[in-house]
């Protein structure tokens, strides 16, 4: 065995303000692979994470909710948690950047930093919500391009001809909060003066911590001349109070990768043996990973290291980039369904079969990689069903049948040596994080093994009497084929492996290349894996389409503004499409398992539609039968969860509480067109 590595290992820290999806997944799953991978070579390899629990947005989500952050932070842990652990997500620790060890932390460094002379305080004027009494980040105020006067644009760009500006350029700007007209204001901010570490970024980004993509691009920044970075935010923030400076906060990006090293902080206090110098003191000879998206490489490639380093840390081994999950070849999208979340794919189908996908589809380049649904559902079929349980399926039961036993002597020695071979290439790639490499080592040994199986035909042979052994033989070969390809599959597939231990009946280790097992008693085979159900996928995709209904039927119109911009004005002729009806509510009533949606029986005068409506927030059932509506008459009828929705009814208000449809007086007649 080669020596003992000892490493620590973190994924990105997801905000506490959201949800876990599948594009989340692809960076967990990617790292805790990594992980069980390293841990199964027998080398001491750590995992932590945490929630990454500051800033504006969730202080906002929060007070939407009616919660306080800290009770919302707590909420949306313990949903990330439980979300993590289903898809076999083995953490050494989670925590939260809103602790105890974080806020330590994240002062020791920041007074380092200043004490090294690298805080600089400089007057920032910024957009201020005078009703919420709140500086206002560029994506908070909406407003009219100053230069090609297109409305509704966000702070900071137009998306209509792309010019760049600041929000208190916009014409008519408004806080997307409030609604209020924001001022410009003054106030103080502090900032790490990063061009101090240029000189030592440019050695560093090119000292092999670094994928070379990255570093190239890194390259350009570096060379275009780096700017200070803003580290502070007024109150009301929720974070951390600077020490010194009461009312400014740290960033929320100051304090989210410092949270690795709490997360960290917090595991060694209830673990005995582990010392939290040993692995981030600057002359530490542990080795340090973060894997994270290629949209967050500056804080981790240049922020972080230069903060590492000037209070006297040690640097990561590797920053490890991946790149964006895209579904059937486009962005994740809402209305597809096709954003879709970690506990609607859990609800439908089982976490194995994504993390295998992702492993056929993960190299160690930023290139974005596709989740097609087609492909999803063949190649784990094909695959895992069809090519890796089938060698067991095939061969155990003629073991069973000769009692159990397998045999001593390796009938295809040949065969047996194409899967040694294999070992140390597997091995390499997944060291590499290039599991598609590895998944196709993996295949072409399962398809070479398949081969032998349907060339021997045991089962033919079982047919005449006298070849008892060399039937055992075949299948005993069969059967240490796959428990190598288990032993190999197991960071991908941890339960089936265990599934395949307890056939096997014994345990997986890889720690030497994977050994013949030969007399030696196994367990009576279990059906390992079921196959992928295309229905299950489509529910799964409808389910995601109804979470979408429920979210917007969540938040209220003034923070819905702030997540998903208003689309762009139309032309006529697209609206003239919208046929929109006075429909009298014939029937309203609950709808099992939904929070906000009621199920509508409207009368179009004389024809009736089926809707479902986000309206539960403000009406009972029986409150709205007999009023009137208008609906959009001609929306394509869409599956939803509860069944089919035909047509989407209009409300108007501020959301929750406060939605209004007409009364039984007004409107006109039901089935009358709405001009
Ligand atoms: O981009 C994000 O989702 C951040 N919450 C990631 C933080 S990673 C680390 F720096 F904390
Ligand atoms: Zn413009």
């Amino acid at each position: 065995m080669t020596e003992q590595r000892k490493m620590l290992v973190t994924s990105a820290l997801p905000y506490a303000n959201g949800s876990i999806h599948l594009g989340h997944m692809v960076e967990t799953i990617q790292t805790d692979i990594w992980v069980r991978f390293q841990k199964l070579r027998g080398h001491n390899c750590i995992y932590v994470c945490a929630d990454d629990a500051h800033g504006t947005a969730i202080m906002l989500r929060a007070e939407q909710l009616g919660l306080t952050p800290e009770q919302q932070i707590a909420n949306i842990q313990a949903e990330h948690e439980a979300d993590f652990n289903d898809f076999l997500i083995e953490f050494d620790n989670y925590h939260s950047t809103h602790s105890e060890e974080n806020k330590e932390l994240s002062s020791h460094i920041y007074k380092k930093l200043q004490d090294n002379g690298h805080i600089d305080t400089r007057t920032v004027t910024q957009a201020y919500d005078p009703e919420k009494q709140l500086f206002l980040a560029d994506r908070y105020v909406k407003g009219t391009c100053p230069k090609c006067k297109t409305p509704d644009q966000y702070g900071d760009n137009c998306e209509h001809c792309s010019a760049t500006y600041s929000p208190v350029e916009l014409i008519n700007p408004v806080s997307v909060i409030s609604g209020a007209t924001p001022i410009a204001k003054d106030s103080d901010h502090y900032f790490f003066t990063l061009p101090d570490f240029t000189d030592f970024l440019k050695d560093w980004t090119r000292a092999g911590h670094l994928q070379d993509e990255v570093a190239n691009k890194l390259a350009e920044w570096l060379d275009s001349g780096l700017q200070q970075w803003d580290i502070s935010r007024d109150a009301p923030y929720f974070g951390f109070e600077i020490p010194g400076h009461p009312g400014k906060y740290f960033y929320v990006w100051l304090d989210a990768p410092i949270g690795y090293m709490a997360s960290f902080k917090n595991l060694c206090d209830k673990t005995d043996g582990l010392n939290f110098d040993d692995y981030w003191a600057k002359d530490s000879k542990h080795e340090l990973y973060h894997f994270i998206g290629k949209d967050i490489i500056n804080f981790h490639a240049l922020f972080w290291p230069a903060m590492l380093n000037d209070s006297g840390f040690r640097t990561p081994t590797k920053v490890c980039v991946h790149g964006f999950l895209t579904v059937d070849g486009k962005k994740m999208s809402k209305s597809r369904g096709t954003f879709i979340n970690a506990r609607t794919y859990l609800e439908h189908l089982k976490p194995e079969y994504l993390r295998y996908y992702y492993a056929t589809k993960l190299t160690n380049s930023v290139d974005d990689l596709d989740l097609n649904l087609d492909d999803f559902i063949s190649k784990v079929n094909s695959d895992l069903v069809g090519k890796v349980v089938n060698i067991a399926s095939r061969t155990a039961k003629f073991v069973a049948k000769a009692g159990g036993k397998l045999s001593g002597s390796i009938a295809n020695e040949e065969l047996w040596n194409k899967f040694q071979a294999a070992d140390s290439r597997i091995a390499e790639a997944y060291e590499n994080r290039e599991f598609s490499k590895a998944m196709r080592e993996i295949m072409a040994l399962a398809d070479a093994a398949n081969e032998y199986i349907a060339e021997q035909a045991p089962w033919s042979l079982a047919k005449e009497d006298g070849n008892e052994q060399k039937v055992l033989d075949i299948c005993t070969m069969g059967v240490n084929c796959f428990k190598a390809l288990m032993t190999y599959l197991k960071p991908v597939l941890p339960a089936t492996a265990e599934a395949a231990e307890l056939f096997l009946n014994t345990k997986l280790s890889w720690s030497t290349p994977v050994s013949f097992l030969g007399d030696h008693e196994i367990n009576k085979f279990k059906p390992l894996m079921t196959r992928v159900e295309s229905d299950k996928v489509q529910a799964m995709v409808d389910a995601s389409k109804e979470d979408v209904a429920e979210a917007a039927a969540e938040s209220s119109p003034k923070t819905w503004l702030a997540k998903e911009p208003v689309a762009n004005e139309i032309e006529f002729d697209e609206f003239a499409k919208i046929d929109l009806r006075v429909a009298l509510i014939a029937n309203a009533e609950h709808v099992e398992g939904a929070n906000k949606l009621l199920r509508l029986t409207l009368d179009l005068g004389g024809e009736t539609r089926n809707v479902f409506a986000g309206i539960k927030g403000a009406y009972q059932p029986e409150d709205l039968i007999g009023k009137k509506t208008i609906m959009v008459a001609n929306l394509k009828p869409r599956k939803m969860k509860f069944g089919l929705s035909e047509g989407m009814v209009l409300a108007a208000g501020p959301g929750g509480k406060d939605l209004f449809i007409l009364e039984p007086h007004e409107g006109a007649e039901p089935g009358m067109r709405v001009m």
